[in-house]
């Protein structure tokens, strides 16, 4: 069957690129790559290969099914489960060879239970919570959590972490608190003569904006993508975006001033109008709130959405633009000729950040990468 054109296009060269930016800024970090909610839309495994091509020391993903689907692609490194764990995915975690994020005493139990029934030791990372409010102990619970660990012959502490609640600010207060508090409770372990094991707190705009939180291990997702969490930022590092988002013109009409576009006639034609109608719609991941506030780019040129975002389609206002024909080529996001269109932009439009414009990208949306 011939594919409707609308594409994800995820070039891997970009994403090394950033890998490498990444790596440069904080050599002796080693880093985790987060690949976590399909590489935020970009393709885990195929993500996850090539940064492991690259020597990438850690992978980290949300939840055990994607460290399965990883496991099952043949990435046989390192990969940290973020998200925590139920202590009924235990034995799952210890047969594939994950390793957890560990912030409670009934999920640590479970996997020491199935690490000893398969006669092993397990890694683990065990969280504090600084400041996130999100997973993790409390600071003051450390040294007892760590104290009731040492029953439990086989799990291994291997890193300590923590995760910042606003390391995209410019004001790095929080974050400088946040970061003290780690660094008192890696000390109260030691102290209580347990072993904390590596210290590891940066996401991407601590790795790049906070050169204190580097320590050993540094967890970068969306800068790998060639996004920044910050405009601030790009003076910092230069990234290239990994994605283009882009399809064809399905229809095109001329229509005269007047003409009404698409549910609830939210667009009016002005003037005789040129309106281009695109296959891709919010079930593809456009957002739907961009209706008559979004732009694509046709013929090198931007062209404003024409009122709502449907499920399948969306309307482009083409007037102006010279030439353009059905089958030519649209850019949601990414470059065409001397304009770019990137997530960040599409992300303040829609009122949310770049995270969620990639991961909205729906599995209808094929994934076609470019290698080399
Ligand atoms: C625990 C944890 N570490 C690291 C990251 C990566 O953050 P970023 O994509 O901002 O680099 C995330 C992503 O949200 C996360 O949840």
């Amino acid at each position: 069957m011939h594919k409707r054109p609308t594409e994800a296009h995820i070039d891997l060269r970009a994403l090394e690129h950033n890998y490498l930016e990444l790596r440069g800024v904080a050599p002796e970090t080693a880093l985790m790559a987060v690949v976590k909610a399909n590489a935020y839309g970009h393709g885990a495994v195929e993500v996850a290969k090539r940064l492991e091509a690259l020597g990438c020391p850690f992978f980290g993903v949300a939840i055990p099914e994607e460290g399965a689907e990883l496991r099952g692609a043949g990435i046989t490194g390192p990969i940290a489960v973020l998200g925590g764990i139920f202590a009924d995915q235990a034995p799952d975690i210890v047969e594939l060879g994950l390793t957890p994020v560990v912030f409670d005493m009934t999920a640590a139990k479970a996997l020491d239970r199935a690490a000893k029934g398969r006669g092993m030791t397990l890694n683990i990372h065990v969280k504090v919570d600084t400041g996130m409010g999100r997973l993790g102990i409390q600071p003051a619970d450390a040294t007892l959590f760590f104290n009731e660990l040492k029953g439990l012959g086989n799990l291994r502490v291997e890193s300590l972490i923590t995760h910042f609640a606003e390391s995209e600010s410019a004001d790095k207060k929080f974050s400088r608190e946040q970061l003290s508090a780690f660094h008192r409770t890696a000390e109260a372990i030691k102290n209580a003569g347990a072993d904390p094991g590596s210290l590891e707190t940066a996401n991407s705009a601590a790795l790049v904006d906070f050169a204190p939180s580097r320590l050993d291990m540094a967890r970068p997702g969306i800068m790998l993508y060639g996004s920044y969490p910050d405009a601030r930022l790009r003076a910092k590092v230069l990234l290239k975006p990994v994605m283009t988002l882009k399809t064809r013109i399905l229809h095109l009409k001329e229509v005269p001033a007047g003409f009404t576009v698409s549910y609830s006639r939210r667009f009016t034609a002005k003037k005789p109008s040129v309106i281009a109608t695109l296959p891709i719609g919010y079930a593809d991941g456009v957002p739907r709130s961009l209706g008559n506030t979004g732009e694509a780019l046709v013929g090198g040129m931007r062209a404003p959405y024409a009122g709502t975002v449907c499920m399948d389609l969306l309307m482009l206002d083409v007037t102006g633009i010279p030439g353009v024909r059905q089958g030519d080529e649209a850019v949601l996001i990414g470059t065409q000729g001397n304009e770019t269109i990137t997530a960040e932009e599409i992300a303040e439009k829609a009122g949310t950040i770049s995270y969620e414009i990639f991961c909205r990208i729906s599995g209808r949306v094929p994934r076609i990468y470019t290698r080399c």
